[in-house]
């Protein structure tokens, strides 16, 4: 046997640079033996990382826990120790009194308990930016709350990132306030980049506009390579709503997981991920995600240093053993769905599934119909006001047309991020929060500050546009500002 090695060793390196040659003109279809690529990434393997963030609670937002609890299965399956994974979810939903199995969370219609075994690392109130960035630093001590887990990585060292939520142009939520900015996050980024501790790191971002968060703001050089569900424009999907084919078991009544989120983790359960790279995977959920090209899907985007899409998802995920001869086939087994709901209008779906089913006249219909007027008057009220702000800043005929313009691709949403979280802190102390929906507007605050708009005129025409902040727990301050 030793006899056989040697050449076959000689003929594999003198192959690799052929095979990169082939990978630029080919992309990624030629496919490396799994003995090949092991030995390949053996000698400098380190340790693998990985945070997962859901960044919404409540029922109606299920979905992002149970897809962030799926992905924590996923990298246990692919050999990544719990000391590896730091966890970040509100972890409302398993004991929420909406949820029909108590205890149990789903992330598809017939899935396995995800959240069996899920580590509580930040849950409820610690669930904040400043846990999530001082994880990803590695500095314990500017953790507040929590278990004290943080990413302990070294320059030899793979990480992997996943966060699923709603989203805004620049922004990300938060089940706390404030929400993440997209210059806070890339900041960090760049601060763990000069520290030396990676040798690349993976960002997987599910979220509306996440596109916006890296376009024009991730440089190359990083050693980070990032998809995203969406571009810088468009809304991402939520899918195994209510009403869908495939759709949840009917007592469930809220979307089950999200269309970028289940079509990565549903090709990494299968699949030998040895012998399946970042961009096989990006191409396959990419195709998955636009949905045939319907109205019910978004453009998964690819950012930072792509070259390292050729890297194994090993790498970063691990691969379950027991998958070893389920290798990647370049196309897709699964099949996308009939439909998939908005992200935004995926909490009105919950609440309109819970009125429908509720019986005339119960206090169960009564609540329903409350929280979807409730929602409903939030949005017209943030919709109204931010209309007639870019009115009253603008003029009736160029108002409009600032609130929503689009920089061409490539740059970014916004010069100045403080004048941006400052016009945000404004709009909201005289018209109240923004909340979870809210933030689809946050590229007309961007386009205020690129058109030198000031605290003080934003102020000016806040005040006129709010005359008061309405009575409702969206529009309700209590949390504080979301910038
Ligand atoms: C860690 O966080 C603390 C508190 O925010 C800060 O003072 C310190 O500079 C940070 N350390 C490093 C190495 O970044
Ligand atoms: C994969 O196939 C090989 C050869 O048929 C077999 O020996 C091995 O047990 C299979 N692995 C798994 C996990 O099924």
């Amino acid at each position: 046997m030793a006899r056989f090695q040697l050449p076959t060793l000689l003929l594999l390196i003198a192959t690799v640079p052929l095979i990169s040659a082939l990978h630029d003109l080919a992309g990624d279809f030629l496919r490396l033996p799994s003995q090949a690529s092991t030995f390949l990434h053996d000698n400098n393997e380190g340790t693998r990382w990985a945070i997962l963030i859901a960044g919404s609670n409540g029922y109606w937002n299920y979905r992002h826990q149970s897809d962030v609890c799926h992905a924590y299965q996923v990298l246990r399956k692919g050999g990544l120790k719990e000391e590896n994974i730091i966890v970040f979810m509100y972890d409302d939903i398993a004991y929420d009194e909406e949820n029909p199995h108590p205890g149990v969370i789903i992330n598809s219609p017939n899935g396995e308990n995800v959240y069996k075994g899920v580590p509580k690392d930040y849950t409820g109130e610690d669930v904040t930016v400043g846990n999530f960035f001082a994880a990803l630093l590695g500095n314990k001590s500017a953790l507040t709350g929590g278990s004290g887990k943080v990413v302990d990585s070294g320059p030899n060292d793979h990480i992997f990132v996943y966060y699923s939520d709603h989203g805004g142009p620049g922004v990300l939520g938060m089940p706390t306030s404030p929400y993440m900015y997209a210059s806070d996050l890339i900041e960090v980024l760049k601060i763990k980049h000069a520290a030396g501790t990676y040798k690349s790191l993976v960002f997987y971002l599910e979220a509306c506009e996440s596109g916006s968060i890296f376009e024009g703001l991730l440089p190359e050089g990083l050693n980070i390579y990032a998809t995203t569900a969406a571009n810088a424009e468009e809304s991402s999907w939520g899918t195994y709503c209510p009403g869908e084919n495939p759709s949840p078991p009917p007592e469930y009544g809220t979307c089950l997981g999200d269309l970028y989120s289940v079509a990565w983790m549903e090709d990494s359960d299968k699949h030998n991920l040895q012998t399946e790279t970042l961009h096989q995977q990006y191409e396959l959920v990419k195709e998955r995600t636009s949905n045939g090209n319907s109205n019910y899907g978004s453009h998964v985007m690819q950012y930072g240093d792509i070259e390292l899409s050729r890297d194994s998802l090993f790498l970063y995920l691990g691969s379950n053993p027991s998958n070893e001869n389920f290798t990647f086939v370049g196309r897709n087994s699964l099949v996308p769905p009939s439909k998939a709901i908005n992200q935004r209008d995926a909490d009105l779906i919950h609440f309109w599934d819970k009125f429908r089913k509720a019986p005339q006249g119960s206090p169960r219909k009564i609540a329903a119909e409350k929280q979807v007027l409730e929602a409903m008057s939030h949005r017209l009220h943030i919709d109204d006001s931010i209309k007639l702000i870019g009115k009253l800043l603008f003029g009736m005929k160029k108002g409009p047309e600032v609130l929503t313009s689009v920089r061409p691709a490539g740059q970014p949403l916004v010069d100045d991020w403080d004048c941006l979280k400052t016009l945000v802190r404004t709009f909201e102390t005289y018209c109240g929060s923004l909340s979870q929906y809210g933030m689809k507007h946050m590229r007309s605050f961007a386009n205020f500050c690129n058109a030198g708009i000031h605290r003080e005129h934003m102020a000016e025409a806040s005040a006129q546009a709010c005359t008061n902040i309405p009575v409702n727990p969206w529009s309700s301050l209590h949390s504080g500002f979301s910038a």
